[in-house]
């Protein structure tokens, strides 16, 4: 009697824990997910990490903040058990607004097969662009605590484009693709909150450092950074704007874009407004033209031509009356300075704030030193702001030297965007996300 209960008890506890793991994974809902997001030195791009495909394997891929949903090389090393193409007319094909079909000539195989929709994988960094199968796999992501990241959980039919090896040309060494964040219904925002039943936003968080990562997370905060810092508390709103063109290399017509447009209304220097043309600081609406967006595939803030030279104009003048006197440019800084006479402070370097006005005079986004100015040397620092030329096709696209330290969420239920400013302010970074696991 003894010895049988005994035994029923050790097969009871035997069980528990054989099925624990697997139940407790499948009831386990995250409240949001985390992953990390490295400085590439040499192309100043972005890249994340996430791990698709059955056996999982760890993915790098570019972030691309307006990109319209993930793409991957499926032509080398894509080895999957799970990987499933979308057929034509599909609920996939449509979430997707994939309304073509196609077939592929050749063996079967990730990428190519037959009775496929297709969608056009956009390489934003050097605006190239190609068909290619729209299909799902597994994706396996960390959730988070808001402070640390947690147990992994994964979507088993997370959709994404398939590439040819050639559409990575340009882009981070070891990546496999890119990671697209922009306003579609397959964008990763979108999937991860519709896989988990999450807020749809996320935010990111970009490190100055190239040893350093920052972070972006998917769902709603806290975003602790170390010392405990939450950095969606004290977060100034301003509204998203839908561009009714789309500003893709390759494109439907009718398409919107899928990039994230704010409404900058006006430019300061150093507390004083620079006169600009107000037409091109709106977005057209049936060309597209105008307007300011948000990339992280832009290392620098672009200005279209008149404006970049009426607010470096209004710059130099505010930096020449501190004494900060002009030297010849570099390379694609046009307007650059002796550091003699420039300190520095907890901001970065002391020099004018440049403020991107928003919906009111009090909604402003102000950039300091540490994110408007870049060293070149021990001499020269350099306006971190290049010259879009005068067809730019939008007038203002804030870049990534202009994002680092500052935490940017993106609300898409309430179409608007919270911004920090610099996190320098608060005694933190982006690169002070603890990735410690407490899974
Ligand atoms: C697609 O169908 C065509 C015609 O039946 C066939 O020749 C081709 O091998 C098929 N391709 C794939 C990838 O199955
Ligand atoms: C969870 O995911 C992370 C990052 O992708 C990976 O390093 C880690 O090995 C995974 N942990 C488990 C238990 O699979
Ligand atoms: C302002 O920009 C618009 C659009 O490029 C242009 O048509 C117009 O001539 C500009 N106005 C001035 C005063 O330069
Ligand atoms: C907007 O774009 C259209 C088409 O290119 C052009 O005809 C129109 O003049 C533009 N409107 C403004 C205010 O520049
Ligand atoms: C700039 O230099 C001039 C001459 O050296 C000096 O008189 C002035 O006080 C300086 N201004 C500032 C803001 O440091
Ligand atoms: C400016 O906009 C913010 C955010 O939309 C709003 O809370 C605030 O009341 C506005 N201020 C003024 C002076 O209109
Ligand atoms: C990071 O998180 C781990 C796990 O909670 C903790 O043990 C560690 O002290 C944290 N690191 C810092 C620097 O606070």
């Amino acid at each position: 009697m003894a010895s049988s209960l005994q035994h029923y008890f050790l097969l009871s506890t035997l069980l528990l824990f054989i099925t624990s793991p697997t139940s407790a994974q499948q009831s386990f809902r995250p409240k949001a997910l985390v992953v990390p997001v490295a400085k590439d030195a040499s192309t100043l791009q972005y890249t994340t990490r996430v791990a698709q495909r059955t056996p999982l394997v760890p993915i790098s891929l570019v972030l691309d903040l307006g990109g319209q949903f993930l793409w991957v090389d499926c032509e080398k090393n894509y080895v999957s058990s799970t990987y499933r193409p979308a057929r034509c007319r599909s609920s996939q094909c449509s979430l997707a607004g994939a309304s073509g079909c196609g077939d592929c000539f050749s063996a079967p195989k990730p990428g190519c097969n037959n009775n496929t929709c297709g969608v056009i994988p956009d390489n934003t960094v050097t605006h190239t662009a190609t068909g290619g199968e729209l299909a799902q796999d597994v994706v396996s992501v960390q959730s988070t605590t808001g402070s640390n990241p947690s147990r992994n959980v994964t979507v088993s039919n997370f959709l994404f484009a398939c590439a040819p090896t050639s559409l990575l040309r340009g882009l981070a060494a070891g990546v496999a693709g890119m990671a697209g964040l922009g306003r579609t219904k397959i964008t990763l925002p979108s999937q991860f909150a519709s896989a988990f039943s999450f807020d749809r936003k996320f935010a990111i968080c970009l490190s100055s450092s190239a040893t350093a990562n920052g972070v972006a997370f998917f769902g709603d905060g806290p975003y602790s950074l170390l010392p405990g810092i939450d950095a969606s508390q004290s977060l100034t709103y301003t509204p998203l704007f839908i561009n009714p063109v789309s500003t893709a290399s390759a494109f439907s017509q009718g398409d919107a874009s899928s990039e994230y447009f704010i409404g900058v209304k006006a430019v300061k220097v150093n507390g004083k407004a620079v006169a600009l043309n107000a037409t091109l600081l709106s977005i057209n609406r049936s060309s597209g033209v105008g307007g300011t967006k948000i990339s992280t595939v832009n290392p620098y803030t672009v200005l279209e031509a008149s404006i970049f030279k009426a607010v470096t104009e209004a710059f130099v003048t505010e930096s020449a009356a501190r004494n900060i006197s002009r030297v010849a440019a570099v390379g694609n800084f046009e307007v650059c300075f002796s550091t003699e006479n420039v300190f520095s402070t907890r901001l970065g370097p002391s020099v004018p704030e440049i403020d991107l006005v928003l919906q009111n005079e009090s909604t402003y986004w102000r950039i300091f030193g540490a994110n408007s100015m870049v060293y070149v040397s021990d001499d020269v620092l350099c306006l971190g702001f290049v010259n879009g030329g005068e067809n730019a096709r939008t007038s203002i696209v804030i870049g990534g030297h202009q994002l680092e330290d500052n935490l940017v969420q993106f609300d898409l239920a309430i179409s608007r965007v919270g911004f920090s400013s610099t996190l320098l302010g608060r005694q933190t970074t982006c690169s002070n996300f603890n990735f410690t696991s407490v899974a």
